[in-house]
């Protein structure tokens, strides 16, 4: 994939709209209007949808794909993604899928999307509160990273991105060990070139890919059961939740020093924001990791890893063992 990076990436993207019937631009409504005179002075179609991770479901999609046949989109239209991980998402899947699938272009314009979501071509909705049950793989034409959108994004979001950031850390490349809030901007360029490259070797994600998926089964059950909550946990904040449940379950399962898990629980508090984690009970939460779609046969799965950068893939964990994982997190979390 044709990633385009620094801050005048946007400055290229005109070359690669050439050659198209029609593009539109879909964006939410925050970013439409932080971003409304960039917006207004581009002459191509606008799709609006409303933000957030609530909305990335199949209602926004039909909204999507209505806006698209109003238009007179064609095969041979453009879809360009202007926003977060859950416009990248959304996008992906409406144009792999509208006319058996248009071309789109993913312009991130959060740290999340930029190091992580936008990257790899895993497009997908949520369903009956279950993350990403629907979806396809289909690659963006290219993926025009700009920093200087970050300038807007709020202080929670960033933070979000960090945490994602801080996964490569563990799976790739511990010189991210030293990330902090202060040099993340540093390290964008090399996290999205991992996300890609690990992405090129294994696209359908039969292997190596999982690695990426640090932290996730356990994250992605927090974020679900948080999702339709008043004190709802951002993407990246329910990973970082569960990268700290995997570092707990690879001392147990690999060998991992607990050394690694003392460094995180500080790098957490002095880099995140602190979670309250009160009002989950182990069993909820344990009930969405039994429908992950990274278990095998029923049973769950995790990335685990025996070192910062030796990951281990689909790692069988019993159930007991998952279950005191979250206790120890709600206990760690918890005010
Ligand atoms: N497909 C993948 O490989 C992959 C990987 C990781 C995460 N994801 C998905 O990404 C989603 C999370 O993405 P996210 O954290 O970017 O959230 P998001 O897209 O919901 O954006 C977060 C908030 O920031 C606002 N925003 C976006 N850009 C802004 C800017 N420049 N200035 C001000 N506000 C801005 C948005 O309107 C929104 O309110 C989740 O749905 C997650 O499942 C996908």
């Amino acid at each position: 994939m044709n990633i385009i990076f620094g801050n005048n990436a946007s400055a290229q993207l005109e070359s690669l709209m050439v050659g198209y019937d029609n593009i539109f631009i879909l964006t939410d409504e925050n970013i439409s209007k932080i971003y409304s005179s960039m917006l207004a002075s581009l002459p191509y179609k606008k799709i609006i949808i409303p933000a957030g991770e609530e909305n990335k479901n199949i209602d926004t999609v039909n909204f999507i794909w209505n806006r698209l046949l109003e238009g007179n989109a064609s095969r041979d239209s453009l879809l360009l993604n202007l926003g977060g991980g859950t416009i990248s998402d959304i996008g992906g899947f409406a144009a792999s899928c509208f006319k058996r699938g248009i071309d789109f272009i993913n312009v991130p314009t959060t740290l999340l999307a930029m190091v992580d979501a936008s990257i790899g071509g895993k497009n997908g909705i949520n369903f009956n509160n279950y993350k990403n049950q629907i979806g396809t793989f289909a690659e963006a034409e290219s993926v025009i990273i700009n920093p200087q959108f970050l300038k807007t994004l709020n202080e929670r979001d960033i933070k979000s991105g960090l945490a994602e950031m801080m996964k490569y850390a563990f799976i790739a490349d511990d010189s991210f060990l030293d990330l902090d809030s202060d040099n993340y901007l540093s390290y964008i360029e090399k996290a999205a070139t991992i996300k890609n490259d690990v992405v090129n070797m294994d696209f359908k994600e039969s292997g190596l890919r999982k690695m990426l998926n640090f932290g996730h089964t356990v994250g992605h059950a927090l974020e679900s059961y948080y999702l339709d909550k008043e004190n709802y946990l951002t993407h990246g904040e329910a990973v970082a939740l569960g990268m700290y449940s995997a570092l707990y379950l690879s001392v147990k399962y690999c060998g991992l020093d607990s050394q690694w898990l003392f460094f995180y629980e500080m790098w957490f508090k002095g880099n995140l924001n602190i979670l309250n984690l009160k009002d989950f009970d182990v069993e909820s939460i344990f009930s969405y990791i039994s429908h992950d779609k990274k278990n095998k046969n029923g049973s769950p799965r995790f990335v685990l890893i025996s070192a910062p950068e030796k990951p281990q893939i689909d790692v069988e964990v019993s159930v007991d063992d998952i279950k005191e994982a979250i206790f120890i997190l709600k206990d760690k979390f918890s005010e």
